[in-house]
């Protein structure tokens, strides 16, 4: 196991990608910590991966609540060796459609959530002689995309997060990475993974040809959690099926020789 004896703190562990990342680490030998908006879900995963896990409420857009949480969860389990920063919400509108308070919204959650919750969390770490903090970043870190100006700002800033904390926290043996997934089937994408005109065009986006799972993304989180990346930190895995570097123009097909 990979993650024995280890804590770790997932926020927005109760859906999606979070859900998968806290059963991969409680597999793995880790007690999760579920930290989310949504209590009662959270406390139902906790209930469903056992006794080695339980779950707290927290708004990581707000800072009191981040720091009442860690509090909380130091209180009654010491101090942790993991932290995933993975909560995060999308608000999908124009530019102009944005609202002053859309814009906050989406800086809260994205950027300041995942600043807070490290603060937060770095004392900790540091009292366990080290540890390790995941963003979770995405595709949207690295290019625009259209009707989602928040988001994407708050995205971008979060891989520039990663890469300062990286520096600033190496010191203190905390290694900081972010993992980018691209389209992945959770309840974040779930309405374009079932609607018939993005369902099989966005899967075909790909040079894998699917839509992702959360599951996917599961592999490169323990990955980063665990002394296999010991010599790995400031930095990114993109899980996107090649969405990002692996363009192809209309018409532009591979060539095979059979
Ligand atoms: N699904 C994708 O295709 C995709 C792609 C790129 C990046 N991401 C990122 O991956 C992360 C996880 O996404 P997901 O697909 O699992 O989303 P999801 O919507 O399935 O789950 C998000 C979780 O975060 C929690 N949450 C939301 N706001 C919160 C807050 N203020 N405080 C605490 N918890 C909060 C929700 O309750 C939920 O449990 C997000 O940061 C998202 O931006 C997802």
């Amino acid at each position: 196991m990979k993650l024995k004896d280890k804590i770790a703190v997932v926020t927005g562990g109760a859906s999606g990608i979070g859900e998968s990342i806290c059963k991969a680490y409680s597999q793995e030998g880790a007690k999760v910590i579920i930290a989310d908006i949504n209590a009662e879900a959270a406390s139902k995963l906790a209930q469903e991966i056992g006794s080695n896990s339980c779950s707290y409420e927290v708004d990581i857009s707000n800072r009191s609540s981040v720091i009442k949480m860690a509090k909380q969860v130091t209180s009654e389990h010491g101090d942790i060796n993991i932290l995933v920063n993975n909560a995060g919400a999308r608000i999908i509108k124009g530019f102009m459609q944005h609202s002053a308070d859309d814009w906050d919204q989406m800086l809260a959650i994205n950027l300041s959530g995942p600043f807070h919750c490290s603060q937060a969390f770095v004392p900790n770490l540091i009292r366990s002689g080290g540890g390790v903090i995941i963003n979770l970043c995405s595709i949207a870190s690295y290019i625009g995309r259209p009707n989602r100006c928040g988001y994407v700002a708050a995205k971008s800033g979060l891989i520039g997060l990663t890469r300062a904390m990286a520096i600033d926290l190496s010191l203190k043996k905390i290694r900081v990475n972010a993992i980018s997934p691209g389209m992945i089937a959770s309840p974040f994408n779930q309405s374009f993974a079932e609607a018939e005109e993005t369902s099989d065009t966005w899967a075909s986006e790909n040079l894998i040809g699917r839509w992702g799972a959360p599951d996917d993304i599961a592999g490169a989180a323990v990955f980063l959690a665990s002394d296999d990346s010991e010599f790995i930190t400031g930095s990114d895995i993109k899980v996107e099926g090649g969405w990002l570097y692996g363009r192809a123009r209309a018409g532009e097909v591979p060539m095979w020789d059979s």
